[in-house]
């Protein structure tokens, strides 16, 4: 046993420019294991609360409180507990704060506690992350398919398109730096794009490029017409995958598009996704109806659960139980895990559990707000998850991840690669293996 030395949080800043929370744990043996909370801007209602300072100051966003509910309770509650017993750690702060959302304490103050220890025992047993991940819960380490942004909408570019992200995977790549690398084609021929076209306004919140597109679908053939450019041809090496984030502009079955200022109900957003989906080589749709609209994303998973991966995020927050219950209604195929939404590590390796119980697929995921903490990589690794979601591919705290990630392949060795095994389950899966879509 390695006792908890001392718990210190600190105000650090994030890569929009708010405060957020870092914890320095130090075990008896002098390791030290330090993480950062990230934030979210299209946040599920039922996630983890980030509690915030609130009034002028900071528009709002100080993390005083919370870090003195870290200093003066988190900190003296887990001295002297041992850290290799994460589940124990967990447990203790869901007793400091049983409310559903952690609005007392803060999921920001938890889940970067959580996640110092973690990295701490890892330290103290001089283990990579990733290592202490996959032997702690049993599981066997690869490297995660990049999921990577290449336009921004919603909630992370001025809501200037709908469809929050629109994203590349390689399934077709033989080995993560190979994803890199075609990514990096695919990005800049967006861009080049976009800028002889007029239509590009900057970068948005998770590095990429943010558009001044006419509707939804003139991203989805821009996106098309890049992946071409950089010479691929669509749906063979490189597929494209969606986070609709739909409870972004819709509740209660009511949404309302409003770039191509459409309302409509479920069913009309069900066949306006759908007609994408025959469209374009489209294998992943996150979100695709809102958090609060269980009829639609059941009925969207009947129509296209056997060809697509349909993530649960808002509607799903990192959560074992709606996970399970998820997986009882027919709704959804995949989970994003946000170790921010549960608030503890130990709450989203249950999530994570839960998907694999139901033969699901899961995705470790960033938030638009992050920093430099690059747990997430490990997570992903050490879990065997199968993709990556950090956002794009400029800007270092998005960077760093992949980058980190790049350093773990060297020693996982390539041959462990999930890369196309994660998308067995969908027409470009069935492709591969010489079966119709
Ligand atoms: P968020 O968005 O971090 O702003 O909540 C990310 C996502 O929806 O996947
Ligand atoms: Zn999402």
């Amino acid at each position: 046993m390695t006792a908890i030395h001392s718990v210190k949080g600190r105000r650090v800043w994030d890569s929009r420019g708010n405060p957020t929370i870092e914890v320095d744990v130090r075990l008896e043996d002098g390791s030290l294991g330090r993480a950062i909370a990230p934030a979210g801007a299209s946040r599920g209602t039922r996630e983890a609360l980030d509690l915030r300072d609130g009034g002028n100051r900071l528009r709002g966003k100080g993390v005083a409180n919370a870090l003195r509910g870290l200093n003066e309770r988190i900190a003296p509650a887990l001295i002297g507990m041992n850290a290799a017993d994460q589940l124990s750690i967990d447990q203790k702060l869901l007793a400091l704060d049983p409310t559903p959302i952690k609005e007392n304490l803060g999921g920001n103050a938890m889940v970067a506690t959580s996640l110092a220890v973690l990295h701490a025992t890892a330290a103290s047993a001089g283990k990579s992350l990733w290592q202490h991940v996959a032997d702690h819960y049993g599981c066997t380490a690869s490297l995660p398919l990049p999921e990577i942004q290449i336009f921004g909408g919603g909630a992370h570019a001025g809501r200037r398109v709908d469809i929050q992200d629109f994203m590349i995977m390689v399934p077709g790549a033989k080995s993560f730096d190979e994803v890199m690398e075609v990514t990096n084609e695919v990005y800049f021929a967006a861009g080049d794009l976009m800028s002889s076209r007029g239509c590009l306004a900057g970068v948005a919140d998770e590095g990429g490029w943010w558009p001044e597109f006419k509707s939804n679908e003139e991203a989805l053939e821009t996106l098309i017409l890049a992946i071409e450019k950089a010479g691929e041809k669509p749906g063979d090496r490189v597929v494209i995958s969606l986070d609709v984030a739909a409870s972004e502009f819709g509740r209660e079955g009511r949404y309302r598009l409003a770039l191509e200022d459409r309302e409509m109900d479920s069913g009309e957003l069900i066949d306006l996704l759908g007609s994408w989906l025959d469209t374009y080589p489209i294998v992943s749709i996150e979100d695709p109806l809102g958090e609060d609209d269980t009829p639609g994303m059941v009925e969207f998973t009947k129509r296209h659960g056997e060809s697509v991966q349909i993530i649960g995020d808002d509607y799903l927050v990192t959560n074992a139980d709606l996970v399970e219950q998820a997986k009882a209604d027919g709704a959804c195929n995949a989970v994003l895990v946000k170790v921010n939404q549960a608030g503890t590590v130990s709450e989203a390796v249950q999530a994570f559990s839960a998907a694999r119980q139901a033969g699901w697929g899961a995705i470790v995921s960033a938030r638009s707000g992050e920093t430099e903490d690059v747990s997430i990589s490990h997570l992903a690794t050490g879990l065997g998850c199968d993709q990556l979601k950090v956002g794009s591919f400029t800007r270092s705290e998005r960077m760093v991840k992949w980058n980190e990630c790049l350093r773990i392949q060297e020693e996982l060795g390539t041959d462990t690669f999930a890369a196309g095994r994660a998308l067995r389950g969908t027409w470009w899966g069935r492709k591969q293996t010489g079966m119709n879509r």
